[in-house]
């Protein structure tokens, strides 16, 4: 049984009373999971919408858990790294990682940088050795597959696109994500929304086409296109 772990990070919800004012990132995962939960009845999947239930950003008391030795932890240092420890739990059983993440000041929400602050965590995620040489950190987890689903209200963020150097999305996720396990990574881009027009339109709905295509390709289904013929 596969496992996909979908985090939402965009602030806004999907049930506003003006639809216009929904997220279109958490709608494109929506998609994502509905596909993929079609296809594999015995999927299971662990959501968190940190837009809704924002993590704690960590503190210097959170850190001075960190590199406390398990054993000696205090009570109250076991308490701050709760969060942490289940965050990492649910990264740990996933086989998959759908993260949902809207272009805020052309990097990510705060939201999801504080998921990733909780999550990538010495011992815990990632081993720091200096007998590596200049590259001491290395990931403890493996073989996991990254599906990446971003909005953006301006356009052109695709390598060698006119904003590509502004995009500090993808780039610092794909970054992250090596220390979470990640081995293979996939981004799909609804780009636009601020133009609402033709090309915002043909943006989402391409991105709504490659999600779904996508998501029969993870779970080892012929794409609905290549099906039919
Ligand atoms: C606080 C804030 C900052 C934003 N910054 C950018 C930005 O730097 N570049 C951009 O292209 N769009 C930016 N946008 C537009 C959003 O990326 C766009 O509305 C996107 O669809 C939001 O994702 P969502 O629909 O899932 O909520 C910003 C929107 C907000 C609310």
């Amino acid at each position: 049984m596969k496992t996909l772990l979908h985090i939402d990070s965009s602030v806004r919800r999907t049930d506003n009373e003006h639809p216009g004012h929904n997220s279109i990132s958490k709608q494109l995962g929506h998609l994502f999971v509905d596909t993929w939960m079609n296809l594999n009845h015995q999927g299971n999947v662990i959501h968190r919408d940190l837009g809704l239930n924002p993590p704690d950003f960590i503190t210097q008391d959170w850190i001075a858990a960190v590199f406390t030795p398990e054993s000696e932890r205090n009570t109250q240092q076991q308490a701050l790294l709760r969060l942490s420890d289940v965050l990492i739990d649910e990264l740990e059983q996933a086989d998959l990682l759908l993260i949902t993440a809207p272009m805020y000041n052309y990097g990510m929400p705060a939201v999801l940088k504080a998921w990733f602050d909780q999550v990538i965590r010495i011992n815990k995620t990632f081993s720091f050795d200096l007998a590596r040489g200049d590259f001491p950190l290395a990931p403890l987890f493996r073989g996991k597959t990254l599906v990446l689903l971003t909005s953006s209200g301006e356009f052109g963020f695709e390598p060698n696109g006119i904003r590509a150097h502004m995009n500090h999305l993808g780039p610092h996720i794909e970054t992250l994500s090596h220390y979470l396990g990640v081995d293979s990574v996939h981004k799909i881009r609804s780009e636009y929304q601020e133009f609402a027009d033709e090309r915002h339109a043909q943006s989402l709905s391409q991105a709504r086409q490659s999600i779904v295509e996508l998501a029969h390709q993870l779970a080892g289904h012929p794409s609905p296109e290549r099906s039919a013929t």
